[in-house]
């Protein structure tokens, strides 16, 4: 525990997890409200959390939390990425409002860094960790200010995407593209098709959306929940769809629920992300056809909107009607002392 300014800067343990979170809604809630439930699995349920990378802010008169940060590094491989050893990331950053501009956000960052060092990462990267909660660091004028003051180059965009699906019509295109191709399916995958569906990962994207994939089926998700482009019995193509009861809470919907009663309030977003066509088959329509499917199975699933995350193509996801909805910068610095 480290003591300044009459604040205490505390090791993480779960007994905190409800005032941590209410210090992020504090903080950020009316933009990016926090369910405890995806504090949980982005962080003590997930592999990559070490606690020793999470200091928790203490008023030392009153013993209420105040701040949060949540630093990480890989702690098993990211499929081909592997660890990613040069690099950490900040996962999470919060002071609430009353204690503002007095440094805790800076002694907070500091305590994350010293974290990152001492695992040996030379990088420290805003966001984009494994089991993020955001791709970068929001676009906020106070948290861009105060990370370009702590060091950090930002630089460059991501968009999470949104459209409501009551108004949605499969567009001719998809319907062409489909006629187009005759031996090709567009379909939930089912029970069985794991194998095809990671060796199809393996060859056309073996790293993080591998991983994750078969993070997923590993601990009990679904395999209907992935549309697939399949011929014959091989895949092709792949959507991660997260519908409204998904029990993983996916990074396209970690934001969706209205701020207030985050707890209470009833899920009607479908997630939609990562996904991508094997380069075989690019250029064919199958694209918008897989985006096509996978927005109708969200609304036949009880979602009254999609959300993409963390995505630079406006124009592709912009052709079915997705509009930006938030945008994040990538943010980072280097480490060496
Ligand atoms: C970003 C955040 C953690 C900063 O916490 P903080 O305790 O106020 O930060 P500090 O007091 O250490 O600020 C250090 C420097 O950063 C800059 N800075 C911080 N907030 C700023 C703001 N709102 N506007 C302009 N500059 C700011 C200043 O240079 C400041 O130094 P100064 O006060 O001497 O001018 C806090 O604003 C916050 O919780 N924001 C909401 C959550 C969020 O968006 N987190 C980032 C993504 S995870």
């Amino acid at each position: 525990m480290t003591t300044a300014g009459g604040v205490d800067l505390r090791p993480f343990a779960p007994a905190l997890i409800p005032a941590v979170v209410n210090v992020w809604n504090a903080a950020a809630g009316d933009r990016f409200p926090l369910r405890e439930r995806l504090f949980r699995q982005n962080t003590v349920d997930d592999p990559h959390f070490d606690p020793a990378g999470c200091a928790v802010a203490v008023d030392a008169r009153t013993d209420a939390v105040i701040g949060v940060a949540v630093a990480k590094v890989a702690r098993e491989p990211l499929g081909a990425d592997g660890l990613r050893a040069d690099r950490g990331w900040i996962s999470m950053l919060a002071v609430a409002p009353p204690y503002r501009r007095r440094g805790i956000g800076t002694r907070l960052l500091d305590a994350a860094e010293a974290f990152l060092r001492g695992r040996g990462r030379r990088r420290s990267v805003l966001g984009s960790d494994p089991a993020h909660f955001f791709p970068g660091v929001p676009d906020d004028p106070g948290a861009l200010r105060f990370f370009a003051a702590r060091g950090y180059a930002l630089r460059g965009d991501a968009f999470d995407l949104r459209r409501p699906l009551d108004s949605y019509r499969t567009p001719p295109a998809v319907l062409r593209a489909l006629a187009a191709n005759p031996g090709i399916d567009v379909r939930p995958l089912r029970r069985g098709e794991e194998a095809p569906l990671l060796a199809f990962l393996a060859a056309a994207f073996p790293g993080r959306w591998r991983y994750t994939v078969a993070r997923f089926l590993d601990t009990g998700g679904a395999v209907g929940d992935i549309m697939g482009i399949v011929a014959r019995a091989e895949v092709l193509g792949f959507a991660h769809l997260f519908p409204p009861d998904a029990s993983w809470i996916g990074p396209s919907v970690a934001w969706a629920t209205p701020p207030g009663d985050v707890e209470a309030a009833p899920a009607r977003a479908g997630g939609l992300g990562p996904m991508g066509i094997s380069p075989a088959i690019r250029g064919r329509g199958l694209g918008l056809a897989l985006l096509d499917r996978s927005v109708l199975h969200l609304r036949a699933a009880g979602a009254t909107d999609a959300y993409i995350d963390w995505t630079v193509l406006l124009d592709f996801y912009g052709r079915l009607g997705f509009i930006p909805h938030r945008r994040y910068h990538h943010g980072e610095r280097c480490l060496a002392d």
